[in-house]
């Protein structure tokens, strides 16, 4: 591939391979590993659409299901900000100690964003390096899904990405606001854009800086968070070399009241008249109050639902848990992702874990985490992943998925 920003390093391995796309739409159900089964392909007599309806909710991934072409995985970066924060450094602000929080959390280091660093400038890093090992140029990348509850502009910041990266076409960018599963949903996403929607490369970027809304005196929270970003590239292929084999993805509105950062009352108080029944005029310009979160809550709701979603997609992608080679959850506490391994009997070698280095990272956890596992050579091309993300909204899905 031609390079002419001077972007691409011939030392990065390259997964592309051009592959025309497939003109033809086809309902087929398929088990992706070659260990289990062959390919099945039904005619849509076999399975009707009131079949394929019935008790399955759009946000649930389909065996059989319909796919006129594939999409893949093939590239990945990240970027993290410079400043890191150790447990002995917070014991310094709040009452608090590297073994309480190691032991808890199995969280070491964290990096926090500080000084001239900004988000957008490490979603756009992760991108670049993703773009790189992809071997795709911008100007090729058709849509832009940056996936943050943090953004530097409410309006949202793919743009700036898309602008900083240089793609001249003006293809569409846009934020995802899922807190810690919005990777999984801009994943999701960018497979339904590829297969049904003609786009050809998508780049999601999974970025977030919690440091901005953590109380700094509440040693409860601020031990747990911290800043970064990772890109993949989902990318067009022919419909036989898929590379999402199932999914599942929810919502729970009503487990709010565990995790959140809202507008602040006292503002919409005051943006109410003084008999509090007419609205106050003109409003004042709110902000946000720092997260406040019912860890042992949002501990055991990680516990029961994320181990069920995992379960789920498999059985959509036709797939047994024995047959994944890795284990990703969003990397948010060591106990959570050892007791959803210990439930999927899924032993400790197969599962990544970094968040010992980065904390909990929200959006970017999944992709960093992915991005060390592939140049570190643990991820290999054609390895399947159990990918999981879960936190605020309440959210949480999974998406079983293969890298390359
Ligand atoms: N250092 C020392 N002691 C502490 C600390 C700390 N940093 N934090 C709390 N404690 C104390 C508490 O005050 C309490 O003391 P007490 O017994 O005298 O009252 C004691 O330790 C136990 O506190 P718990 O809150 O019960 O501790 P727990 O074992 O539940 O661990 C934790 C807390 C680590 C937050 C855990 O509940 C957790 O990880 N929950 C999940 C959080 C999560 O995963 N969030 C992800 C989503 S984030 C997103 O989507 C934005």
């Amino acid at each position: 591939m031609a390079n002419t920003s001077g972007l691409f390093s011939p030392t990065v391995p390259s997964l592309r391979k051009r592959i025309p796309p497939s003109i033809g739409v086809y309902r087929f159900s398929f088990c992706p590993s070659e260990r289990f089964s062959k390919r099945i392909f039904c005619s849509s007599i076999i399975e009707g659409p009131e079949k394929l309806g019935s008790g399955v909710s759009p946000s649930e991934s389909r065996v059989p299901k319909l796919v006129s072409r594939g999409c893949k995985l093939v590239g990945c970066g990240s970027a993290v900000p410079k400043l890191q924060v150790s447990n002995d450094d917070l014991a310094k602000i709040v009452d608090t100690s590297d073994e309480w929080i190691s032991v808890r959390t199995g969280i070491r280091n964290r990096r926090v964003l500080t000084g001239k660093d900004n988000l957008t400038t490490l979603a756009i890093e992760a991108s670049r390096k993703a773009l790189q090992m992809a071997e795709v140029d911008p100007d090729e990348v058709d849509l832009v899904l940056l996936c943050t509850s943090t953004p530097e502009d409410l309006f949202g910041s793919a743009p700036q990405i898309q602008k900083a990266l240089g793609c001249k076409s003006n293809p569409l960018a846009y934020d995802i606001t899922a807190a810690c599963s919005g990777f999984v949903l801009g994943l999701v996403s960018a497979a339904c854009y590829i297969r049904g929607g003609g786009f050809n490369n998508v780049l999601v970027i999974g970025a977030d800086a919690l440091s901005r809304y953590v109380d700094w005196t509440d040693r409860g929270t601020c031990i747990l968070f911290g800043d970064a970003a990772g890109a993949i590239v989902v990318q067009a292929c022919d419909s036989e070399e898929d590379g999402l084999f199932g999914f599942d993805l929810h919502s729970d509105g009503d487990g709010q009241r565990h995790l959140n950062a809202t507008i602040q009352e006292n503002e919409i108080d005051q943006a109410l008249g003084s008999n509090g029944s007419v609205l106050g005029f003109p409003p004042v310009p709110p902000s946000y109050s720092c997260i406040q979160m019912n860890g042992k809550e949002v501990f055991r709701f990680a516990v029961r639902c994320v181990p069920q979603s995992i379960e789920s997609a498999l059985e959509k992608a036709g797939l047994a848990t024995s047959s994944i080679d890795w284990l990703l959850l969003h990397q948010a506490n060591q106990r959570i992702i050892d007791a959803v391994a210990t439930r999927l009997e899924v032993p400790p070698e197969r599962v990544i874990s970094n968040l010992a280095n980065y904390g909990n990272t929200s959006a970017a956890s999944i992709p960093l985490a992915l991005d060390e596992a592939v140049r570190g050579g643990k991820v290999q091309p054609g390895h399947t992943i159990a990918a999981a993300g879960f936190g605020a909204g309440l959210t949480w899905g999974s998406a079983i998925i293969r890298w390359g």
